[in-house]
């Protein structure tokens, strides 16, 4: 395998960390990539808009396999574009195209999918631009809070939940305006779901899939889950509420169907396919499909995962993915994000960082640059500290305790990751 992986994610880091345990970094190329990501391969300096400079990368550079890590480029339709060309269809995209990245492109395309299936999700309805009236009148017939979505990727900021009538009102107004561009030329209104979030993933061949160990991330910046939206704070795995009850409804009423699903629209899936799923009273509903892997959740998933990531990802091309059996690591693992001081509202960048002996965590970079040979800040995010534990509170520990040999100006970071669950 000679891969390149794109992204300059802590997500994209581990990909890079777990491959390098396995074929020789001389193989790995990171796309844009970040300070981390350079100690398991070469980082190559191109913009993941750029689908020609990537192609012509992949050839002068004998790459055979492309794995995307954040949705934006599968969404654009990657895979398509190798697929297309005949001097580029010989490399192997890892991921689905653009058809099947709907399920996290589009909402209404995400809803629609699970209705047909049969999938538990939020009772909902779309609206286009001019349907201002059937969408207030939609609302009429909820109850507060009131969930509402751009329809299309929108940086993570597309969904809004009002408390009142007349801000859900405002809101319908505002996104069909065109608050998030075209993202919200169409909008979902569903039902809020009242529960506790939970992620599960799986990784599928088109035809079998891997289930990988749930996670849980906590997205709000504040402790006790306060304040604005982040990319995502920490994250823990196992998730102590999933227990084999909770797990086989999730498997045979949401993944099963929705591998059926998928197998049945002739998508031709493969990839990830990551389930954002709320416990309501003990049973599963699908808040969200994404087409990639979480970020920061990929950083305490992929470490539990004791089968070869290269062997999973060369066997979902050649459909035979009965062959393998999955193998997790039963200990916990948490993570812990450090983010720049003004995440995720304004923050500086180019704070250099110093990082002491780290011996009990593994530490992801996420935005992290070298320059002038020493390590600076270069994103909201900065780096993932994760951690094993033969209890969460131990690997909890083991990451609050290295962040301790951490520092830069601004470093922020919750205290109270999982302990929600304990
Ligand atoms: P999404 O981008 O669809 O994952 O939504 C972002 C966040 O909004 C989710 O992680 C949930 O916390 C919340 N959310 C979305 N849909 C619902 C819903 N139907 N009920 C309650 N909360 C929701
Ligand atoms: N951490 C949430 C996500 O990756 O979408």
């Amino acid at each position: 395998m000679r891969i390149l992986i794109l992204g300059s994610g802590g997500r994209e880091c581990t990909f890079a960390w777990k491959l390098a345990q396995e074929i020789s970094t001389e193989n790995i190329f990171i796309a844009p990539g970040n300070a981390g990501t350079a100690k398991y391969g070469t980082n190559v300096d191109l913009s993941l808009k750029d689908f020609e400079a990537i192609g012509n990368f992949c050839i002068s550079h004998s790459i055979d396999t492309l794995l995307p890590g954040s949705e934006e480029t599968l969404v654009d339709g990657i895979r398509n574009y190798f697929e297309n060309l005949e001097s580029l269809k010989h490399i192997y995209v890892f991921g689905p195209d653009k058809t099947g990245a709907l399920l996290e492109g589009s909402k209404d395309f995400a809803k629609k999918f699970m209705v047909k299936y049969n999938i538990p999700t939020a009772r909902y309805e779309s609206f286009k631009k001019g349907e201002e009236l059937l969408a207030k009148a939609f609302l009429k017939t909820m109850k507060p809070p009131y969930v509402i979505k751009a329809d299309g990727l929108a940086a993570g900021k597309g969904v809004v939940i009002p408390e009142t009538l007349a801000e859900a009102e405002n809101c319908v107004d505002e996104m069909l305006r065109g608050q998030f561009g075209q993202a919200s030329s169409t909008i979902v209104i569903e039902e809020f779901l009242k529960g506790i979030e939970v992620s599960f993933f799986a990784i599928t061949d088109g035809k079998d899939y891997i289930l990988l160990p749930e996670a849980k991330d906590y997205k709000r910046i504040g402790e006790n889950d306060t304040g604005p939206n982040t990319g995502g704070m920490g994250a823990v795995s196992p998730v102590s509420f999933v227990d084999d009850t909770f797990k086989n409804k999730v498997i045979e009423q949401v993944v099963k169907p929705t591998m059926n699903g998928l197998q049945n629209e002739s998508f031709h899936y493969r990839g990830f396919v990551f389930f954002g799923l709320i416990n309501v009273d003990g049973n599963p509903f699908v808040i969200e499909y994404n087409c990639r892997m979480g970020d920061p959740e990929t950083e305490v998933v992929l470490p539990r995962l004791k089968n070869s990531f290269s062997e999973i990802i060369n066997k979902a091309k050649t459909g035979s993915f009965s062959e393998i059996v999955p193998q997790f690591d039963q200990r916990y693992c948490t993570t812990i994000m450090l983010v720049a001081g003004g995440y995720p509202g304004d923050y500086t960048k180019g704070k250099p960082i110093e990082i002491g002996t780290v011996t009990n965590s593994i530490v992801f970079h996420a935005g992290i640059k070298i320059s002038d040979g020493i390590l600076k800040s270069n994103g909201g995010r900065v780096m993932a500290v994760s951690s094993f534990g033969e209890t969460m509170i131990e690997a909890l520990d083991k990451s609050y305790s290295s962040i301790k040999n951490i520092n830069f100006e601004g470093m922020n970071y919750r205290t109270d990751i999982g302990k929600d669950l304990l």
